[in-house]
């Protein structure tokens, strides 16, 4: 069968949406990888009907596509390809939807006063006056918190008012994007759990150690794996997590507390060099398998 990868950038940017590796998994599997790239793809209705074309030729058919989101900015203006792709009958694992609050660290808090799912003590504010209240309020330190960072670019953290009033002035004056200040989750000693969900399970999770100097753990910040057993707990959250985010494939980010463990990210594209690493567990087989799996239904 045909399997589409399909990444949110050109395919010299594409190196975090691990397509090569994917495609080589399902090459090994028996099966024809198709690479797709947004920006390679036009949609064009004439006459009342859509045409696709990648590449300037008529996209073939694809009996299932891998979605790796791996771009940076407002989902908004990612919408479409996915969308009219899937509006054209291709199946799209993640489907659209996902993304918007995946991709959305203000979405995910805004969905999480409704959907339940526990995270840090947190506040929204445009302004550095706003922003310096609300740190009050949580009790420093604090983490700031841009709405579309990614790979830890875009976190801070900010142990005091003297640290944290000159970059909330400047993030907020940069780009005058709503700053999400939460509370630094201290319990959880710069550690940081890792759970990647597969069609509602989960296929492997490691604990991630922040580098010395950062409290981020992102393994492309330099962050460590280590081998770890998920608790109970710890595993229905990341499952209820994927699931409310509708996320197919998902990488969940939980962080301990006294009180229980937290959501701190839900992420559609996740990585897994690191996690192959640490757990030998394939997980682009795992990927790709569950691709096999919804084209043969
Ligand atoms: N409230 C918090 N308290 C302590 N550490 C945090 C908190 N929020 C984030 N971090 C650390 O920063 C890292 C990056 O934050 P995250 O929200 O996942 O952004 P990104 O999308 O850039 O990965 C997390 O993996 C975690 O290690
Ligand atoms: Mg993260």
């Amino acid at each position: 069968m045909k399997i589409g990868i399909l990444a949110f950038s050109d395919p010299q940017f594409a190196k975090y949406a691990f397509v090569e590796e994917i495609a080589a998994t399902i090459e090994a599997k028996g099966h024809v990888p198709v690479r797709l790239y947004t920006p390679q793809l036009a949609f064009i209705r004439t006459d009342g009907k859509l045409v696709i074309t990648h590449n300037g030729e008529p996209l073939e058919k694809i009996d299932v596509i891998i979605a790796r989101p791996n771009f940076l900015e407002d989902p908004s203006s990612h919408a479409y390809p996915a969308q009219l792709l899937e509006q054209a009958g291709y199946r799209i694992i993640n489907s659209w939807p996902s993304y918007w609050y995946a991709k959305n660290k203000l979405e995910q808090h805004v969905t999480s006063l409704t959907n339940g799912l526990p995270m840090a003590r947190w506040a929204i504010a445009k302004r550095t006056s706003e922003i310096m209240l609300a740190a009050d309020k949580i009790g420093f330190p604090v983490v700031l918190k841009v709405s579309f960072g990614s790979f830890g670019r875009g976190v801070f953290y900010a142990d005091s008012k003297e640290v944290l009033r000159p970059v909330a002035d400047y993030l907020t004056s940069r780009n005058a994007m709503p700053i999400i200040v939460e509370e630094f989750l201290a319990d959880a000693d710069r550690k940081d759990i890792r759970v990647f969900v597969v069609d509602g399970k989960v296929i492997a999770s490691m604990e991630r150690t922040a580098p010395p100097g950062d409290i981020r753990t992102n393994t492309s910040n330099g962050g460590s794996g280590a081998t770890y057993q998920l608790s109970d707990r710890e595993r229905d959250l990341a499952l209820k997590a994927a699931k409310e985010y509708q996320l197919e494939i998902g990488g969940i980010d939980l962080m301990y507390t006294k009180e229980g463990p937290v959501v701190v990210e839900v992420n559609a594209n996740p990585g897994f060099e690191e996690l192959q690493k640490t757990t030998n567990v394939s997980i682009a087989g795992a990927i790709v398998d569950y691709a096999i799996k919804v084209a043969t239904k």
